[in-house]
């Protein structure tokens, strides 16, 4: 028995992966790789530098020559890494409502997931990781040891998006929340390149009546089984 070496997580926004994954991490001693940050920090550049939205030559080659740093926090403000491009501290402007809009469509964009992949494939095969995304499972890391690709419904994530926003002392419409959910998970799973679905010899886990520990726990014993 032994455990796995490289563990993928996949599955939709706001199921929770980044939280399992995470802790999984922890538990095992792995490094965590959250690779959605990278196509967010590609978004946010694509903004800040104001290249068009569609303009995909453009942002391919931001995502071919701008190095994305991701390194251990620097600042005890609740991030779990450091997300610099550019020189710029951009841990938390990717969470902006800006990037979230825009996000899935430059993740959609073929060279674009075709650099990024390449570097997520270089890290995992390092071994003793636990990467979070779409398409780890299927795509970056055919060959991971282990796979689980973690659900939940529309309306549950939509509800823990909206209860985190208003933990954060935010503001939030919930319908409004349930709508880009929606409008993600179409974009995300509906694209040409790496559509999000699970692998096929992905264990499923259904978050929707699991509380975190319970989740943590079914992924823990998968580890070890
Ligand atoms: O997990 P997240 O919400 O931070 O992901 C942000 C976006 O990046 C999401 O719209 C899907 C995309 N993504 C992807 O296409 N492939 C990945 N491996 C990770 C994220």
């Amino acid at each position: 028995m032994t455990t796995p070496l490289i563990i993928a997580i996949d599955g939709p926004a706001a199921s929770g992966k980044s939280t399992l994954g995470f802790r999984l991490a922890e538990a095992l001693g792995y490094l965590y790789f959250d690779t959605g940050l990278m196509y967010r920090a590609i978004t946010w550049l694509t903004l800040e530098r104001q290249v068009g939205i569609h303009d995909e030559a453009a942002i391919t080659r931001l995502a071919e020559e701008v190095p994305i740093d991701v390194s251990a926090p620097s600042l005890q403000d609740g991030r779990v890494c450091d997300v610099v491009i550019a020189g710029r501290d951009i841990t938390w402007e990717i969470r902006k409502p800006e990037v979230e809009s825009n996000v899935s469509a430059v993740s959609a964009y073929a060279g674009v997931r075709q650099a990024l992949s390449l570097q997520q494939r270089r890290i995992g095969l390092r071994g003793r990781v636990v990467m979070v995304g779409r398409d780890i499972g299927t795509v970056v890391l055919p060959e991971a040891d282990l796979k689980i690709y973690l659900d939940a419904s529309p309306e549950e994530r939509a509800k823990r998006r909206y209860e985190e926003i208003l933990g954060r002392g935010g503001h939030a419409n919930f319908d409004d929340i349930l709508v880009k959910v929606i409008e993600r998970d179409r974009i995300d799973s509906t694209r040409a390149v790496a559509p999000l679905k699970p692998a096929p010899d992905a264990f499923i886990l259904d978050s929707d009546r699991l509380d975190a520990d319970t989740v943590f726990e079914k992924a823990y014993d998968l580890c070890k089984a």
